[in-house]
């Protein structure tokens, strides 16, 4: 039976005593490539019910190298299985507290979320539990607790742990000694929260979420990420680039109530509902790839030793220092320019130009058409096609992302995202830009940024269109005059433009 017509046939009540609340697909998936991903030799999923993650290991090609040991206490549930079973599975139809401890390289689990008093078997498992792991619980304990409590003891060196929880045990007095556990040892190194959103945990009441622990005994700071829906999720290819912020395990005692801690972070940002997206009004994409910029983007002197005609030449932005401030107009351009900087870029129109000639031929010389990118263009030397964009977005920042209002016909290369808009983009352009430099605007941006080493935050350009930004109904409040006398002003004073960027967008947004 797979899990619709399970919890069809099965009444609520039934599947309450047994905590059955079923994992997504996708979110088995993303759990189980996490924990994976150190090629483990065996899986244990302590709570296996119809069995979400073994099903999604089975549509792995590797599967057959990995034995799975699942734990589940409920027959019913067991013969009900539709999945499809290898001889690399082994079920054990018991009480997984009640089970001698073992070692696994990996461990994969939903726990059921039931307060000890409604557990049947606690009498019995209570005081082995306390005397094998020198605690005393006390009568208030989720059961979800004692279970991760015993896998933390039963993963092997190296191996890799995915554990759903109910967010508040963060705050309880039962889950302290989790956490004591967690932190001690330096197992936790990802907490991904699951807002109380239907769509993702039907039937679940609690904000889940979910633990991701690696046993190395390297304590780092841990990665803290929130979902709100589903949707956010289909479009994850992982977790590890999923995360907003990291918090250091210092600042997360183990006395102290961690959902605080970890909510708090949000706390100061709202995101208003019913935005728009930034695709709505055009698209990021990214920036020029030559394949071999020290052969392509020209200086000025190279421009007049080698001779080359302006008709095979394009303005360009090869390095994202090269613009340090809100707007690059014509001036500034020539300023690269008069400075020395390499921002004109061969662009052939002309091939059999002579200068030119003599010129691609050095490039061959040098080997220039034969590295990775070049060799696959035809000609070599083509470059990708790009209309100069308005408005320009840093690849990779620290602190603020940086935005371009680009005044100038220079393309870009891959150290911005050049954005293009489509017919309303174009009405909206500039008050677009002022959105993009707000505070309010960029925090809302960043709640989309992927988080490289060294606080740099690094946008796809799927991460900026995906970014939300006013609708057209908001943007319509203000005036585009507004929005250009704004861009006045950032020319010269940009701390002033960002204030009054930020008092428009308040405005907007109605913040
Ligand atoms: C929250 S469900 C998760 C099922 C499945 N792994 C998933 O993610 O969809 C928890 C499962 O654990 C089983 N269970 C409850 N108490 C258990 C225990 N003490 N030992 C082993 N399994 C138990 C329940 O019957 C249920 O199937």
């Amino acid at each position: 039976m797979d899990e619709l017509a399970y919890t069809k046939n099965t009444p609520l009540s039934y599947r309450k005593k047994f905590g059955q609340f079923f994992t997504p697909r996708k979110i088995a998936d993303l759990m189980l490539n996490w924990v994976i991903q150190d090629h483990p030799q065996s899986i244990l999923d302590p709570a296996f019910g119809l069995g979400i993650f073994y099903d999604s290991l089975n549509s792995l090609p590797s599967k057959n190298e990995i034995h799975y040991f699942g734990y589940e206490i409920d027959p019913k549930i067991i013969h009900s299985l539709s999945i499809k079973k290898t001889n690399n599975l082994t079920i054990y139809l018991e009480d997984y507290l009640e089970a001698k401890q073992n070692k696994y390289d990996a461990i994969i689990c939903n726990p059921p979320y039931l307060k000890f008093q409604n557990f049947v078997n606690r009498h019995q498992v209570v005081p082995e539990l306390e005397k094998t792991f020198n605690l005393k619980f006390n009568g208030y304990s989720n059961i979800a607790s004692v279970f991760l409590l015993k896998s933390l003891q039963e993963i092997n060196p190296e191996g890799r742990m995915a554990y759903l929880m109910p967010f508040e045990f963060f705050n309880t007095g039962y889950g302290k000694i989790v956490k004591e556990e967690l932190l001690k040892t330096g197992f936790l190194k990802q907490i991904v929260i699951f807002e109380n959103e239907k769509d993702i945990f039907a039937e679940v009441t609690t904000t889940i979420c979910l633990i991701l622990c690696k046993n190395d005994r390297q304590k780092a700071p841990i990665k803290v990420g929130k979902i709100n829906e589903l949707s956010q999720i289909n479009k994850l290819e992982d977790f590890n680039s999923y995360f907003q912020y990291k918090i250091s395990p210092d600042e997360l005692p183990y006395e102290k109530k961690w959902s605080y801690l970890i909510s708090s972070r949000y706390q100061e940002l709202i995101i208003p509902k019913g935005l728009a997206k930034i695709s709505d009004y055009g698209k990021f994409v990214r920036g020029i790839a030559t394949g071999a910029n020290e052969f392509f983007a020209l200086n000025q002197k190279q421009v007049n030793d080698l001779e080359i005609n302006s008709n095979n030449l394009l303005k360009c932005l090869t390095k994202s220092s090269q613009v340090r401030q809100f707007v690059f107009c014509e001036k500034d351009y020539k300023n690269l320019l008069e400075l020395g900087y390499p921002v004109m870029c061969l662009n052939v129109q002309e091939p059999d130009n002579q200068n030119i000639k003599k010129y691609l031929e050095y490039g061959v010389s040098q080997g220039f058409n034969s590295r990775y990118l070049t060799k696959q263009r035809k000609p070599w030397y083509k470059l990708e096609h790009r209309l100069p964009a308005p408005i320009l977005a840093g690849v990779f920042n620290r602190g603020r992302l940086k935005v371009i209002r680009n005044f100038t016909n220079a393309i870009n290369f891959t150290c911005f995202h050049g954005f293009y808009p489509n017919l309303f983009g174009d009405r909206y352009l500039n008050r677009l830009f002022v959105y993009l430099i707000s505070d309010l605007g960029q925090k809302i941006l960043m709640t989309n940024k992927r988080q490289y080493g060294n606080n740099l935050d690094k946008f796809e350009p799927r991460d900026l269109n995906e970014g939300n930004c006013p609708t057209i109904a908001q943007f319509e409040q203000v005036l585009e005059s507004d929005a250009i006398e704004i861009i006045e002003i950032a020319k010269t004073n940009e701390k002033e433009a960002i204030k009054q960027a930020d008092a428009m967008v308040k405005v907007i947004l109605n913040y």
